[in-house]
């Protein structure tokens, strides 16, 4: 069986018990093992509200309706396990009090069963292949010792560091200047090729989205209203609000928006 990862049918998600004024409605989606989908939309269009549900992270007093199918079952995945999860604040991922090694280290521990010098030296690796500068004495840094995006690059590796098979990144590399941020996204694409993980992006800027993804979803209030191959969305926009997201990019840096889609100037 080779169903999609993630199936997601006739989902509507309301922060009201009632399930009135759904913040997400009638949401059809899948994702494919190792597939690389973005999901764009402005502030308040029910991107992280996807990306919630997916990990079953949303408030317990959320009203679901839906399905939300995992390989093909109706558990919810394993977080840390199946999911790993990138917040646009690392430190809503790591405890300030605590070495970043040993984070890290305490996922691959829980999930994986290794041993406290296995899952240290695990840990190792991970802050080398997120290429932080001096990993060993990075391990035993504190996360305000480290750069904004030098913990965004830890909050990385512990997402990873059970193996997932889905890692989502919600506005992962928003807070950060422009050049770190391209910096993030060159790793977590290496790092997701490299692993073979399906990646759900998330994020406001459908020209980061066109770098990364293979296939981009367009959100607006709660409603998918675009979906389709990242190249099919930035040359030949179906819906008058993806024309919207991306004049306003156009304005700014068209050349590099068009040269992320692989295919030169059209
Ligand atoms: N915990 C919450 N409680 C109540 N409403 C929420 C909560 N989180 C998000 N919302 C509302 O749901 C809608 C979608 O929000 P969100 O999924 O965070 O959008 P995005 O990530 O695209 O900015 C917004 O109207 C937002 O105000
Ligand atoms: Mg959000």
């Amino acid at each position: 069986m080779t169903g999609p990862l993630v199936s997601i049918r006739n989902l509507s998600v309301s922060y009201r018990r009632d399930a009135s004024s759904p913040s997400l409605g009638n949401i059809d989606l899948d994702i494919a093992a190792g597939e690389r989908l973005a999901i764009i939309g402005e502030s308040g269009s029910g991107k992280s509200t996807l990306a919630l549900a997916i990990a079953g992270l949303l408030p317990p007093t959320t009203a679901v309706n839906g399905a939300i199918l995992w390989s093909g079952q109706p558990q919810l995945p394993r977080g840390g396990r199946d999911i790993g999860f990138v917040f646009q604040d690392a430190s809503a991922s790591l405890d300030p009090v605590m070495a970043v090694g040993r984070q890290i280290a305490e996922v691959a521990h829980t999930h994986l069963g290794l041993g406290w010098p296995q899952a240290q030296s695990r840990a190792l690796d991970l802050l080398r292949r997120v290429r932080l500068p001096e990993p060993e004495t990075a391990l035993h840094a504190y996360p305000h010792q480290l750069s904004g995006g030098q913990r965004q690059r830890v909050a990385i590796a512990a997402a990873i560091a059970a193996g997932p098979r889905l890692l989502i990144a919600d506005e992962a590399t928003s807070a950060l200047d422009t050049i770190v941020q391209a910096d993030i996204v060159a790793l977590i694409r290496q790092l997701v090729a490299e692993d073979g993980m399906a990646l759900l992006f998330v994020s406001h800027d459908i020209a980061l989205a066109a770098e990364l993804a293979d296939r981009i979803a367009v959100f607006r209030s709660g409603e998918m209203v675009e979906l389709g191959t990242a190249d099919a969305v930035i040359q030949t926009p179906q819906h008058a609000y993806t024309k919207k997201l991306l004049d306003a990019h156009i304005g700014l840096d068209a050349a590099p928006m068009i040269a992320a889609t692989g295919h030169g100037h059209v």
